[in-house]
């Protein structure tokens, strides 16, 4: 069986495995965030794994480990090596800012995890710095090192920002057609309270397709099956980069393919990302006689996802990007 929603199939679902992070990124985490402290306790991993398990039961296929910092979960290398095993599921990634993947790259490799992103917001350690509030020389470390793992896709990360890091645009876009990785430049969500959601920090994909274009010519790649997302990929002619844009606010076809839900750090489904509706597994967990409640949620939150996101609408977060998982 699998799940519909507005027409679009819906069979990937990403974890947020932790809501504590090693990094503060100016688009993510407001400061002095609190939600840690209060948070109620992490789903365990025989939660999870029994959430994965419905899942792959219901039709999701792909799965996404993100938090928070995910490669910050105790135990992380033995779950992925868990529900790589579980039946129904074709694919495990992470989604990691790469400061720990120098060590755990290849062990999660090992265990199976097929595919990598990494992000990457700057190639200058300052405004890395700037951004992140971590150093830049451990997380280039740690995309080599997802490079010799061997994992299937290794994608890089960069929110786009203006009077942030546009001027890193293009060593960016170089340093990935280098180590011949595919490099997705993504429109800023309002997902923090920082002072960087401002409109005048945002910087729209069509203006950067604009700008690469007086340098290079841009071949779109309609049918690139580079991962399981929304992202818009070209080929850069000369350079031989292969840039993909997630225009998740300026294009208004944006959600018309979207395939996926989350799971929050706490327990709860989220159908959209952009959109406050969440709804908890937590009662649903404390039934361990039956998986049907569990069952019953999913097709609940399936029912509530919406047609599209909310950004444009007058969206404020409620809830920092860290908590509900990237
Ligand atoms: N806007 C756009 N992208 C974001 N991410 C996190 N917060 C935001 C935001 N406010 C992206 C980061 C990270 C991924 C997990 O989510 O690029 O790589
Ligand atoms: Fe941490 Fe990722 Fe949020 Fe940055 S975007 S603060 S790395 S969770």
């Amino acid at each position: 069986m699998s799940f519909h929603s507005f027409g679009r199939r819906i069979d990937y679902l990403r974890l947020s495995v932790t809501d504590r992070c090693n990094e503060r990124c100016l688009y993510c985490r407001p400061h002095q965030y609190a939600g840690w402290n209060g948070a109620a306790d992490p789903l365990t991993d025989t939660e999870l794994l029994r959430i994965v398990q419905v899942a792959a039961s219901l039709g999701f296929r792909k799965f996404r480990l993100t938090g928070g910092e995910p490669l910050l979960r105790p135990g992380l290398v033995d779950l992925v090596h868990t529900l790589a095993a579980t039946p129904g599921v074709e694919c495990i990634g992470i989604s990691t800012n790469g400061l720990k993947l120098p060590a755990l790259a290849a062990p999660l490799r090992q265990a199976g995890a097929r595919t990598v992103n990494v992000s990457l917001d700057a190639l200058s350690p300052a405004v890395y710095r700037r951004i992140t509030g971590g150093p830049l020389e451990p997380v280039l470390e740690g995309i080599r090192a997802a490079l010799t793992a061997g994992f299937e896709f290794v994608k890089l990360n960069t929110v786009l920002m203006r009077g942030v890091n546009e001027d890193e645009i293009w060593p960016l876009i170089r340093f990935s057609s280098e180590q011949g990785v595919p490099l997705r430049l993504i429109e800023l969500m309002p997902l923090t309270s920082r002072d960087v959601l401002t409109p005048a920090n945002f910087l729209a994909i069509g203006e950067v397709i604009r700008w690469l274009r007086q340098r290079e010519e841009l071949v779109a790649l309609p049918d690139a099956r580079l991962g399981h997302g929304p992202a818009k990929y070209y080929r850069l002619v000369t350079s031989g980069a292969i840039v993909g844009f997630i225009g998740a606010m300026t294009n208004q076809h944006f959600c018309d393919t979207c395939n996926k839900m989350r799971l929050t750090a706490d327990g709860r489904l989220r159908p959209c990302l952009g959109h406050h509706d969440e709804v908890s597994l937590r009662d649903a967990l404390a039934d361990t006689s039956s998986d049907e409640p569990l069952r019953e949620v999913f097709r609940l939150a399936l029912a509530n996802k919406p047609w599209e996101h909310t950004f444009r609408d007058q969206y404020r977060p409620c809830r920092p990007m860290t908590a509900i998982g990237g």
